[in-house]
């Protein structure tokens, strides 16, 4: 395992000096593998047309980024297409719910003025993505500052909202131990970078830096749809002002902070994730049930059970649950990047010949994918018999992915993180070609 990193890591060397030059990326620990050739010797030994091939999207689900409808035509691209992603809604309800508890358990010092408004300011990932919308709506839900859009609670960012006078939001109420208090979220934004990176960290920090100098003694809570972004605002600000701050992925550096006064997080069991992200285009390459090593078990003794997972047939979608981490728990999250032990077991070689696969990060630079994700999914390809190539992309545009997708012929199988989840197309027509 780790003599495979390091020979990747050099091939990602290589591959990164051969394209410095015409490379636009510049993010920090881009794992950009340059030309696909640098580490592909022999190609696949299949003959199946690319558009045949196994396909499987995840993280960010194709989908239209206004109206959030899901891209069906995507979604079957073939019989053997499928998502892998985690359960939004239900986390972002855990997410609100974990923010609300922690105020009410800590009602005697969290309002810092003392004047009876507990102000909190909210980072925003991607107001074009299910999950950041999700997310944004949970903690409105649970905090009662939602107001209603289009049947659903609004998830647009205020931008500055000390007055209360923003039309996105209205001011909650908390009624706790008999006293009423006023909810207001003070500030909201979308982080995204001047390249047009989202979820971006360094705007995040910025954001904060902005905020807490205009009216820093308001704001008694940060809430992130994110940990990248939190901890770069607890990092730039809350630590040390003792604020609590709330994130989402429960990354190690997270949950490590909780021991620090970060108030929690939450993990969507990217565990369960990256195993099901490789599983499934494993099984389609084996021709087995899709269900081999998920809800049944295989010739390994691999199993998931149905409280880590959902399956949702008419979405061709699989859904890991999140579990809340908080200052109660977190003993047990240290390590994001350990494969989830009822399905450890190695593959037999045999009855499972290696297969090559083309998978991309769309963001080199993002904290959850590249910290917690990727690591996990290079555990698992080892266990799972795939000789993965990893494509780390500079999260601002789909052609800085797909340039490199550049002779799909030489890969059995596609993973594919999307830049913008309406972009599924750019993909698929490389395969249709
Ligand atoms: C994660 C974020 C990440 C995003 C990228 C989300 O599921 O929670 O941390 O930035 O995916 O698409």
């Amino acid at each position: 395992m780790r003599k495979k990193i390091i020979s990747l890591t050099m091939a990602l060397v290589l591959g990164l000096s051969l394209t410095a030059c015409g490379d636009d990326s510049g993010s920090k620990d881009s794992t950009s593998g340059g030309k696909s050739n640098a580490t592909s010797d022999q190609g696949s030994s299949s003959t199946v047309a690319n558009k045949d091939k196994p396909l499987v999207w995840f993280n960010r689900q194709p989908s239209n980024s206004s109206t959030g409808e899901l891209d069906q035509t995507a979604l079957n691209f073939n019989k053997d297409t499928y998502y892998v992603g985690f359960d939004a809604n239900q986390g972002a309800e855990l997410q609100g719910t974990m923010v609300k508890d922690y105020i009410e358990k800590n009602i005697d010092k969290i309002d810092r003025n003392g004047d009876g408004v507990i102000g909190y300011v909210l980072a925003i990932g991607d107001i074009g993505h299910n999950d950041s919308i999700a997310r944004t709506r949970g903690v409105r839900k649970a905090l009662g500052t939602g107001v209603e859009k289009d049947g659903d609670v609004n998830s647009d960012p205020v931008g500055t909202n000390t007055d209360g006078s923003s039309k996105a939001v209205q001011d909650g109420s908390l009624e706790i131990g008999g006293k009423t208090y006023k909810v207001r979220e003070l500030a909201s934004q979308e982080m995204k970078n001047s390249a047009g990176a989202t979820w971006d960290a360094a705007t995040a920090g910025n954001a904060i830096g902005t905020w807490s100098s205009s009216f820093g003694k308001e704001i008694d809570v940060v809430v992130s749809n994110n940990d990248g972004m939190g901890m770069s605002m607890f990092n730039a600000w809350s630590k040390e002002q003792k604020v609590p701050t709330f994130g989402y992925d429960a990354n190690n550096d997270a949950v490590a902070a909780i021991a620090d006064g970060y108030g929690g997080t939450i993990s969507q069991h990217a565990d369960v994730q990256a195993y099901l992200t490789l599983r499934v285009l494993r099984n389609a390459l084996d021709g087995v049930d899709i269900d081999t090593g998920i809800g049944t078990k295989d010739d390994a003794g691999n199993v998931l059970s149905e409280d880590v997972y959902v399956y949702k047939e008419d979405e061709r979608s699989y859904y890991a649950l999140n579990v809340a981490v908080t200052a109660d728990n977190y003993n047990d999250f240290t390590d994001s990047t350990k494969v989830y032990e009822p399905v450890s077991s190695q593959l037999d070689a045999g009855a499972h010949a290696s297969k090559k696969v083309w998978l991309n990060i769309y963001n080199a630079s993002d904290n959850f994918l590249s910290s917690t994700y990727q690591p996990l999914l290079q555990n698992y390809d080892d266990l799972l018999n795939l000789e993965v190539e990893y494509i780390g992309g500079d999260g601002q545009t789909e052609s800085n992915i797909t340039n490199r997708l550049g002779n799909p012929g030489q890969y059995d199988a596609f993973a594919i993180n999307m830049v913008k989840t309406d972009n599924a197309a750019s993909y698929t027509a490389l395969l249709n070609q």
